[in-house]
């Protein structure tokens, strides 16, 4: 079901006009991010299929890369993140507004083109630590290109999002980490250099589709939506730390960087999720929640790992959080878990919470 879906949906951006040798091409799941459930696609859509009669609207309300809203483009899709740089690249994907594919293709093809650059922000904060000096100074330069263009109204909101998505795509690609910007390999090699792709972004997304950038707690308090799902970080891991030099390109305010890790004050993208509290904001997103249906995803992970990657809720507090609110069914499907394999850990599942509402 889910191969189709997407299998459609690739051949018809294959039929627009962007088969070209002069770029390469990119779709929502060429990133790498902690917790994304691209894999988990079928699972998810399998059990709302079976499950959740007649939904016409899906909200993603921790969003993240936006991979489970792929799988409900014939739905008016709401996403929400509280990262700034998870906002602009569902904005990119799902975005209501239009955008011109040629003008995208040459910019990128232009972007591709430039080198010998002067020093910038990047230069000056970044060199030879996650990316090479002539990188940081194409990184600089063309989020620096874009923000200009939009201030000239050269490019729309939504050119803006897919330009900066395909340049923190490609930083990405070629980062000197593990996967995550908490810290740099010293002394690495860089062998890769940065390449922008193309965005295989809808032109014509519904006209409905709405993309917020905020705490979940306090969206859920303004709209609604036949599917609710659910996806907050599991445990300590902060994603402003894990994904903070992403988010400064995204923002692009230039803030001062501190530390080895090079990071900016972080304070207002922490997320509760991450905390002990995190059973007490549930509770209060949940009591808050207009909807049919809550799909909520959490991982079996409470006391199983170690103190870093233990689930911050209890399937207790779960099933009381969700029984109030009504009829509490549970998926699960074995999965690979993320440790830093210093714990020693077996049945990891990926389970979902569905809630009927009847309250
Ligand atoms: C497990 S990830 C979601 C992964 C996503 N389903 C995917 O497939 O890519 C959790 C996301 O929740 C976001 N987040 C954390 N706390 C939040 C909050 N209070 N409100 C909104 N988003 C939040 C994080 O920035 C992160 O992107």
């Amino acid at each position: 079901m889910l191969a189709e879906r997407i299998g459609n949906r690739i051949s018809e951006l294959s039929t627009l006009k962007i088969k070209s040798n002069d770029y390469k091409t990119s779709f929502i799941n060429n990133r790498r991010y902690l917790g994304n459930k691209y894999k988990l696609l079928s699972f998810i859509t399998d059990v709302v299929d079976k499950e959740c009669k007649e939904i016409s609207s899906f909200a993603d309300i921790f969003a993240g890369t936006g991979a489970v809203s792929s799988a409900f483009m014939d739905k008016v899709i709401i996403t929400n993140d509280l990262l700034y740089s998870s906002y602009i690249c569902n904005y990119a994907w799902f975005g209501s507004e239009t955008y011109d594919q040629q003008l995208i293709i040459d910019y990128i093809i232009y972007y591709n083109s430039l080198s010998d650059l002067q020093d910038n922000y990047m230069t000056e904060n970044f060199s030879d630590t996650y990316f090479s000096r002539d990188d940081c100074a194409k990184i600089g330069f063309i989020r620096e290109d874009i923000e200009k263009n939009y201030k000239k109204k050269n490019i729309n909101d939504r050119e803006r999002a897919i330009l900066v998505t395909s340049l923190l795509y490609a930083m990405d690609k070629i980062a000197n980490t593990c996967g995550h910007y908490d810290a740099y390999i010293k002394g690495a090699e860089f062998d890769k250099t940065l390449e922008l792709l193309v965005p295989l972004a809808e032109v014509h997304n519904n006209r409905n589709n709405k993309c917020y950038n905020e705490d979940a707690n306090e969206l859920v308090k303004r709209i609604s939506a036949d599917l609710i799902y659910i996806d907050p970080p599991y445990n300590s891991r902060q994603y402003c730390d894990a994904y903070h030099l992403l988010e400064n390109v995204a923002r692009w305010e230039k803030p001062e960087v501190f530390g080895v890790a090079k990071k900016m004050d972080r304070t207002k993208l922490k997320s509760k999720y991450c905390t002990k509290s995190a059973a007490k904001a549930f509770e209060e997103l949940i009591d808050n929640i207009t909807a049919k249906y809550i799909l909520f995803s959490y991982n079996n992970m409470a006391e199983k790992g170690n103190d870093r990657s233990n689930a911050k809720i209890s399937d207790e507090d779960i099933m009381r959080i969700l029984g109030k609110k009504g009829i509490v069914k549970v998926f699960s499907e074995s999965y690979k878990p993320f440790t830093a394999g210093k714990s020693d850990i077996s049945e990891n599942k990926e389970r979902l919470f569905l809630c009927t509402i009847t309250k």
